[in-house]
């Protein structure tokens, strides 16, 4: 068996934490990711079929019987997983419909993935459906995306039009928006039920009052979506009390779409 502390996809995970952390935006346990990992790239580095402990998951997903993730624990602080992955961390086996998560390495305190664990893998359902590549979903609390659900409409077009207009690039990197959840309460099965069906049709999907969801194909362009939008907010936090004198039009969005072979979501540009 090979050193998993050493595999690429842990030394990712515990990187993204890292930068995740180091950009302020899982303030103590704020924040969890989970990363989808086929079960051939698990063998390489441990037996699936000794699991550790099980864990009931509380809901219902067959669509992800036999699905192996690496996921962030409840509690646990982003800035310590790069010192104790084995307790910040685990590896989980989904069965049983996804009633029941097999723990196959981690959570060594006695621990359990993250209390948004149903939003988790409820969005990789929904996402795995628009994108067979997906393998990443990613939470945090990022200020400036946070501040601006107190002060602009909560209008799914409206929020996307400001963020794109808030840098060039940002009708390239989510072409496709970002959706908006009202305020729900967390670590429930149905906030998770609404943040899967907002991911049918963004990999964007904000919580009012208390951060963003966002997903990938891994690690690095879901952190860079999230990255990309956090910085469209500071922009718009920074100038929403100035009056705006000048824009992005939709005449010049409409020339990045061509630039970039991307198109904006339907109805979202006159
Ligand atoms: P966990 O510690 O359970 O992952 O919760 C953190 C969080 O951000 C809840 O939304
Ligand atoms: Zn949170």
């Amino acid at each position: 068996m090979k050193d998993l502390l050493k595999a690429p996809f842990m030394v990712e995970m515990i990187r993204t934490v890292t930068n995740m952390y180091d950009h302020g935006w899982d303030e103590r346990n704020g924040g969890n990711v989970s990363l989808m990992l086929s079960e051939a790239e698990v063998r390489e580095y441990l037996n699936p079929d000794h699991p550790v402990r099980t864990i009931p998951t509380g809901f219902s997903a067959p669509e992800l019987d036999g699905a192996c993730f690496l996921v962030t624990g409840t509690g646990k602080y982003f800035k310590n997983v790069q010192y104790a992955p084995e307790i910040n961390l685990g590896i989980v086996r989904l069965r049983d419909q996804g009633t029941q998560a097999d723990l196959l390495w981690g959570f060594e305190d006695g621990g359990r993935f993250t209390s948004e664990f149903p939003a988790h893998m409820m969005s990789h359902v929904a996402r795995l459906k628009a994108d067979p590549e997906n393998r990443v979903v990613m939470h945090c609390h990022p200020a400036n995306l946070l501040a601006m659900t107190y002060v602009h409409s909560l209008d799914e077009r409206e929020f996307t039009r400001t963020l794109w207009q808030m840098c060039t690039e940002c009708i390239v990197v989510f072409p496709d928006g970002v959706n908006v959840l009202p305020w729900m309460l967390c670590g429930t099965n149905e906030i998770g039920e609404a943040t899967a069906d907002k991911m049918k049709t963004a990999r964007l999907v904000v919580w009012s009052q208390h951060g963003i969801y966002g997903a990938g194909k891994d690690l690095d362009e879901t952190f860079g979506l999230i990255e990309t939008a956090e910085k469209a907010a500071e922009i718009y936090m920074k100038i929403a009390h100035l009056p705006r004198v000048n824009t992005i039009t939709d005449e010049e969005m409409h020339l990045l779409e061509q630039r970039f072979g991307v198109r904006a979501r339907e109805g979202y540009l006159s």
